[in-house]
């Protein structure tokens, strides 16, 4: 207990003080220092309520911090340049690897070296640093956007391999609800990356409100749609749970990467 729980106490001490002209006799003490503890015991709590109310924030604004370091930018990338990564892309089919497993299907060309171990295809050095280089420049921005403070974050970082994803139109290719980071190895990312490299009608990344014992509730809190040329950025931990929706009518691609911690 601290001075200002005594303060409180001593503001309506006459709870628990003697009556008037009463004689101080053993019984009387006893009665009185039990009132005091009960009353006392009863500020302690009030008091522990109302703190807690205040500094306990509104479901809203745990949402909001959620959404709040999603950032989408428009025209990163110019539709040229966008047309002809998925140019390249198709042209190199035979290096594309499938991947499909219960909660996600599509296909990938990893275009750089991965730090997780996997080569990057030839000829692809100059699009990769050029990409690099433009997401570098947003992570900068979005420091900024997001008002981060210098010391959240790591002086050196390392970006992982870019990989360019398609997804068909096929009712079958999406990646359904899931985090980024799932293990040890994952754990080094700390932001994701991705443009999309084509409009679509479908194919939106959505980030939906989850409740009470995980449920999945159909309402988004944040919705991001493929949009040419527009890359968003979001931390790839738990609480920022995603899906990439199936594309509609056509393909939908994207060119991603994340950072490291090194
Ligand atoms: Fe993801």
């Amino acid at each position: 207990m601290d001075d200002e729980d005594l303060e409180i106490i001593m503001e309506d001490g006459d709870d628990f003080a003697l009556d008037e002209g009463e004689p101080v006799t053993t019984k009387s003490k006893t009665s009185c220092m039990k009132n005091l503890k009960i009353v006392l015991k009863d500020k302690v709590e009030n008091k522990t309520k109302i703190e807690t109310k205040k500094s306990t924030p509104r479901k809203k604004d745990t949402d909001d911090i959620i959404s709040n370091l999603i950032k989408v930018y428009p025209n990163v990338l110019d539709d040229e340049y966008c047309d002809y990564l998925i140019d390249r892309f198709e042209k190199e089919k035979d290096l594309h690897h499938k991947i499909s497993t219960e909660r996600r299907s599509f296909a990938q060309l990893h275009i750089m070296d991965s730090n997780f171990g996997v080569k990057g295809a030839d000829g692809w050095t100059e699009d990769s640093e050029k990409l690099i280089s433009s997401f570098d420049d947003l992570f900068k921005k979005y420091v900024k956007d997001c008002k981060i403070d210098k010391f959240q974050l790591p002086e050196k970082y390392a970006w992982e391999g870019l990989r360019i994803k398609k997804y068909e139109a096929n009712k079958i290719d999406e990646f359904q609800n899931h985090v980024d980071v799932l293990d040890h190895d994952a754990a080094r990312r700390f932001l994701t990356f991705f443009c999309y490299l084509d409009n679509n009608s479908g194919g939106a990344t959505d980030f939906p409100v989850y409740g009470w014992r995980g449920k999945l509730h159909k309402k988004m809190l944040f919705h991001s749609p493929s949009k040419k040329g527009s890359v968003i950025l979001f931390p790839p931990m738990w609480p920022w749970l995603h899906r990439g929706n199936r594309p509609k009518r056509k393909p939908k691609y994207i060119v991603q990467t994340y950072l490291h911690y090194v």
